[in-house]
Formats: C-alpha cells, sequence, structure tokens
C-alpha cells in the first residue's frame, strides 16, 4: 500500500538525486546542496511518520542537540579547515550506525528468529560503520594538528596488528551469526573494528588525509545502506548507496589526481604535513617587490593565475580579483588554472573564486590551460606549491613524481606569492623557486595582492 511515508520517501530520494547533479558545476552547487538538504529534512519527517515510534522525548532532544552543536559548527568553519568538519561529520555518521546495529542487536536478542540476511547486513553496518567512526576522528585529530601528521606506526608489526584487529571482529560477528546471543560479542565487534580504524589510519601520513576522509564516507554510505537493508527502511538504503557510490568515485578521482593508488595510501607512510617539512632549496632565490611584480603585469598580454591552499589561508581571494579587474581594464587578459587537488579539498579553488564573484568562463581545469603556459607572459601563482612542483614530472626519485601538475614552469616568467621558502603539504622542495624564471614576492598572500593592487592603481 502507498502510504504517505513512501511518497515522502521517494520525494526524498529524487531531491537527494537532484541536489547531487547540481554540485557537478560550480554554477548549480550552491543550490544543489541546498535541495539535497532539503531532500534530508523530507525524510527524517518521513521517518518520524514510522507507525510505533515512541520517546518522543528523546527524538527531540536527539534533535535539539544535533541542531544546536551543527548549525553553528557548520557555520563559523573556515574555509580552510572544512576537510577536517567533513571527516567529523561523516564520522558521526559511522558512528550512528554502528549504534543502531547495536540496539538491533538488543531489540533481537541476538537476531533470534530473523532471517540470515538480518544479521549479516547488521554485523557488517556494526564493522564499517565502527571503522569509519574511529578512522574517522584520527582523520580529523591529524587534520586538525590534534594528532601528529607524521605517520604513527608499530613497524613491521603493523599490518599483522591490522589484520588480526579485523580477524577478531570478524570472528565475533561469525560467533553472533553461529547463535552467540552474549552483548560481550557485540561489544567485542565494535571495539576490535573501532581499534582497527585507529590502527589503519594512524600510519597515514597527513598529505594523504583528505583522501582517506573520502574512503571512509564512502564506507559510511556502504554500512549506513546495509543497516538500511536489516531495518527495511529504504531511505538508509538509497541515501547509503548515493553515499558509498559518489564518495568511491571521488576517492578515486582524488587519488587519481596525486598520482596514487588506494592501496598505496591505505598502507600509509607518505607525507607528514607541511609544518614539519622545511624546504631546503640550493639554487639563487630572486625577490621582487610589488611595484616590480605589478609592472611585470601590466606589460603582459596574458596572465595565467595560478591559485592555492596559501591563497585559502590568507583568503586572499577578493583582493585576486580586484587585481584581476584592473589588468583586464588595463588590456591584459586574465585566467585562472584549477588543479583537482590544490588546496585541501575537492573544488576548494572554485568555492574560493566564486565567492570572489570570478567569472566560471575564466577558472580553466588543469587539462584545459596546461598547453597555455608556454604561451602565458606571466604565471602568477598565488600560495601554490606541489601542484606546481616540476620534480612530479622531471625526478624520478620525487615523492610526487608522477602527480599530474600545472606547466607553470613553461611560462616566460614566473612570480610566486608564498611567505617564505617552505614546503607544500607533501614536505618536498620545489625546483620552481630556482628557476631563472622565476621570482618571489615574500609575504602573506592577501597583504601582497593588496599592495600589487595599489601599486596598479598607481600606474
Ligand atoms: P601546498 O602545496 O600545500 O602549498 C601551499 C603553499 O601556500 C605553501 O607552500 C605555503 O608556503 C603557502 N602559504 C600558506 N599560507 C600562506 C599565506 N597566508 N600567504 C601566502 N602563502 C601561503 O598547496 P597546493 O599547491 O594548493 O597543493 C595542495 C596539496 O594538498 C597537494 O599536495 C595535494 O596533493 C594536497 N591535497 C589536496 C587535496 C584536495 S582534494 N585539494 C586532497 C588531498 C591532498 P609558505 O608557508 O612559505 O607561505
Amino acid at each position: 500500500m502507498i502510504t504517505l511515508r513512501s511518497v515522502l520517501y521517494i520525494l526524498a530520494f529524487a531531491l537527494f538525486i537532484y541536489g547531487l547533479m547540481g554540485l557537478t558545476g560550480p554554477r548549480t552547487a550552491v543550490r544543489g546542496n541546498a535541495i539535497a538538504a532539503a531532500g534530508m529534512a523530507v525524510a527524517v519527517v518521513a521517518t518520524l511518520l514510522t507507525p510505533g515510534l515512541g520517546n518522543w522525548g528523546l527524538i527531540v532532544l536527539g534533535l535539539v542537540l544535533g541542531t544546536v552543536i551543527g548549525v553553528p559548527a557548520a557555520r563559523r568553519v573556515k574555509m580552510t579547515a572544512m576537510p577536517q568538519m567533513v571527516a567529523l561529520f561523516n564520522g558521526v555518521g559511522g558512528g550512528a550506525v554502528a549504534l543502531t546495529a547495536w540496539v538491533e542487536f538488543r531489540e533481537t536478542t541476538g537476531f533470534q528468529g530473523e532471517p540470515a540476511f538480518v544479521p549479516i547486513s547488521t554485523l557488517f553496518a556494526a564493522i564499517v560503520g565502527s571503522i569509519s567512526f574511529w578512522g574517522s576522528l584520527v582523520a580529523f585529530g591529524k587534520l586538525q594538528e590534534i594528532v601528529p601528521g607524521r605517520p604513527i606506526t608499530v613497524g613491521r608489526l603493523q599490518m599483522p596488528l591490522n589484520v588480526l584487529l579485523l580477524a577478531g571482529a570478524i570472528a565475533c560477528a561469525v560467533a553472533i551469526g553461529l547463535g552467540g546471543t552474549a552483548e560481550l560479542l557485540v561489544v567485542a565487534v565494535l571495539v576490535l573494528a573501532g581499534l582497527a580504524g585507529i590502527a589503519v589510519v594512524l600510519p597515514i601520513g597527513g598529505a594523504d588525509m583528505p583522501v582517506v576522509v573520502s574512503l571512509l564516507n564512502a564506507f559510511t554510505g556502504l554500512s549506513a545502506a546495509a543497516a538500511g537493508l536489516a531495518l527495511g527502511n529504504t531511505a538508509m538504503i538509497v541515501a547509503g548507496m548515493l553515499v558509498g557510490a559518489s564518495g568511491s568515485i571521488l576517492t578515486d578521482q582524488m587519488a587519481k589526481a596525486m598520482n596514487r593508488s588506494i592501496p598505496s595510501i591505505v598502507a600509509g607512510g607518505f607525507g607528514g604535513g607541511a609544518a614539519e617539512a622545511p624546504a631546503a632549496t640550493d639554487g639563487t632565490v630572486r625577490s621582487v617587490s610589488a611595484a616590480d611584480v605589478a609592472i611585470q603585469l601590466v606589460y603582459a598580454g596574458q596572465v595565467i593565475v595560478v591559485p592555492g591552499y596559501g591563497m585559502a589561508v590568507a583568503q586572499a581571494q577578493h583582493a585576486v580579483q580586484d587585481m584581476a579587474k584592473l589588468l583586464a581594464d588595463k588590456g591584459v587578459s586574465v585566467d585562472y588554472a584549477i588543479h583537482p587537488v590544490a588546496g585541501r579539498m575537492p573544488g576548494h579553488m572554485n568555492v574560493l573564486l566564486a565567492e570572489a564573484d570570478v567569472p566560471y568562463e575564466q577558472l580553466k581545469e588543469m587539462d584545459e590551460i596546461n598547453d597555455e603556459f608556454a604561451r602565458a607572459d606571466v604565471a602568477l601563482v598565488i600560495g601554490a606549491n606541489d601542484v606546481t612542483n616540476p620534480a612530479a614530472r622531471t625526478d624520478p626519485n620525487s615523492p610526487i613524481y608522477g602527480m599530474p601538475i600545472l606547466n607553470v614552469d613553461q611560462a616566460k616568467a614566473i612570480v610566486v606569492l608564498k611567505r617564505s621558502m617552505r614546503a607544500g603539504f607533501a614536505g618536498v622542495d620545489n625546483p620552481l623557486y630556482t628557476d631563472p624564471k622565476t621570482t618571489m614576492l615574500f609575504g602573506d598572500a592577501k597583504a601582497s595582492v593588496r599592495e600589487v593592487v595599489e601599486e596598479l592603481k598607481a600606474l
């Protein structure tokens, strides 16, 4: 029978899918997000219409607590802290699934009399949800620098330890499946899977953390879909599969853009966080003033701006847009080269530049703009480092060898805006800075761009 609840669920799914479609382009992303959020609100209402739902006091308390904690946190978070925020929110989803699995175990007294798919999918959800919760907490800790970003491992025993913890969780789950009803068994499943999540993520370096967050996000989706199967809740199945599928695609794309395989990322050991890895460049570095940069830009026919994480930290996007407008008024053609993993999250640069009203037509993806660099008079690198590192193309010994990069070194002149000679996220030297064509304008990106703007106005 078609109930109001099932109609609302179908409406929610349609909104999820329509919202996801909006996220494929910067022009429609904000609307897509709002549509998917509306879909989730409809799904929550539909779930609250479930017959026999009790304990309204607790439900309202949960809704109030979630809103009071979630809304201000999401509103206040800085764009640069978004990956850890996503890790936390995603982890909480996995934790909720793991707790739901525990409740299901209790309500059915160890799945007594339930068809086989119920314990199988519930215990799968318990294991994957718990891995995702604890793994995401470690990822959050690393990104927030509460936990050291460098790989933390017990050496050669790491892999056997990971396998042992996971095998232990699975063994307890099998014991439940074979009729074990002791609550200690389900607690052991959750604890061992949680320890496995921690043990897998701790040895992964900070540089790979955003990919791990995306992978754990996909895991959370899968665990939610499995729990939905056990509970007969279609909303959880559909939403879980959408998260699982889109999270898997995103993880794959991020890994490709960094030229890493997902197994090599999970095996850990790469990257230790930018703060701990100062670069030691041998060649000569040429420092220039904002006035020199302004003159160089104004006499250029074509300028390609290469934004990176430093532009996000400095919140320089509005100043950059002011500079680009001034240059355009003086007849200089300005484009922006967007590397797929510039910044710290997918679409990071697009979001920031869209916020500063940079026309979308000027944002050029890596494949579209890479051949243009050879024709550009100036490549203006603003707080980008790894995504411009020619060693990725030329030095087989570089840890980032093989990562597709922006061909900044092929421009006729290169100007780099950053604060020091420190390395980027991957913690490796950048020979671009000692290239004879390169000049450096040292300082905070926003302050430097503002100075260039003032100089341009005076020209
Ligand atoms: P990075 O290589 O991290 O370099 C950023 C540079 O910005 C740093 O060298 C830093 O140098 C400079 N900087 C920091 N604050 C600044 C400020 N206030 N003003 C001016 N400069 C500042 O950034 P990128 O080129 O955007 O590359 C992104 C990195 O993140 C890649 O390694 C990528 O693999 C990794 N990553 C990205 C993603 C996604 S999805 N975006 C996911 C995983 C990993 P100073 O300290 O000298 O100023």
